[in-house]
């Protein structure tokens, strides 16, 4: 943060852009658990059984939520056994509340303070004491359109804020663990077509390799993204142990929007943890599962 105000007061014709500031983390091995997309207050995401609506109104929940219930637990078992020994960092990718926004139909409730509500509740019930936790703001739908959902989830949560403004959540979020340097932002562009899954996760590492090579700034090992709720990741060869980059499945099942930008692909669940060594040495873990698609008709 201190360059960032150093760039921003220097004289015309010596301005130099400033590097993200890294949060340091103290040293020792650690785990980094990723998820994003929530979705909460959508009818097709988990909403929280004693969280009641408006005028008491309980609910229950349809088949699909209970079905990213019992993977959202069954994910976190699973990242918590890889986990074991380390420090857990968790990041949240964005989107954790569903928002109210184009007009959707498909929500559960319009009241974003239960949305918020919701949102938290997922995250306590998997957090375990002593995690750091880190939010990352999401689309402006979702996240309302200053992000204050997001910043309002984080506080709740007692989330890590960011150093110089104190907000709780990040709109880009550096953090270096044991030298391994890791940057994650919600958006990607998002493709219909296969065969170009990858294309906007390399043009990202190759542009932080154009912007290293500009500036002389320290090329991140690893970039996170979300967005698409479809995980890919690519490895490429760099220096240490290369670039890695991926873009994280989401909590949600399909909504109208899923239907009518890739009607047939079943929505992705799941997440994925980097271990890393007190040597900054560091392995990516994935885990998702696709969600179950109506049987067919006989007739
Ligand atoms: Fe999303
Ligand atoms: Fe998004």
């Amino acid at each position: 943060m201190k360059d960032l105000l150093a760039s921003l007061t220097r004289k015309p014709g010596k301005a130099k852009p400033a590097p993200p500031e890294p949060v340091a983390i103290p040293k020792g091995p650690a785990a980094l658990l990723l998820n994003s997309d929530l979705h909460r207050g959508s009818v097709l995401a988990p909403f929280p059984e004693g969280l009641l609506l408006e005028h008491g109104l309980p609910i229950g929940q349809n088949p699909v939520q209970a079905w990213i219930d019992a993977k959202w637990r069954e994910w976190h078992d699973w990242a918590g056994k890889l986990a074991q020994g380390r420090r857990v960092i968790r990041i949240f990718n964005g989107d954790l509340c569903e928002g109210r926004h184009h007009r959707q139909a498909e929500l559960i409730t319009n009241n974003l303070a239960l949305q918020r509500r919701a949102a938290k509740q997922a995250i306590e019930d998997v957090r375990q004491e002593g995690d750091l936790l880190f939010l990352v703001r999401g689309t402006w739908a979702h996240a309302g359109a200053a992000g204050e959902d997001e910043e309002t989830i984080a506080e709740m949560l007692g989330c890590t804020p960011e150093a110089g403004t104190g907000h709780y959540s990040y709109f880009l979020l550096p953090l270096s663990i044991n030298g391994t340097r890791i940057i994650a932002v919600h958006t990607i562009g998002a493709t219909r077509s296969p065969v170009s899954e990858a294309t906007a996760l390399v043009t990202q590492m190759a542009k932080t390799a154009r912007d290293s090579g500009r500036w002389g700034t320290p090329l991140p090992d690893i970039l996170v993204f979300a967005h698409r709720h479809q995980f890919c990741a690519v490895h490429l060869p760099a220096r240490r142990q290369g670039q890695y980059c991926c873009t994280l499945p989401s909590w949600v099942g399909k909504t109208e929007h899923g239907y009518s930008f890739d009607p047939l692909s079943p929505p992705q669940i799941g997440g994925v943890v980097i271990l890393i060594d007190a040597d900054g040495t560091w392995q990516a873990c994935s885990r998702f599962w696709a969600l179950p698609t109506p049987s067919f008709l006989e007739v």
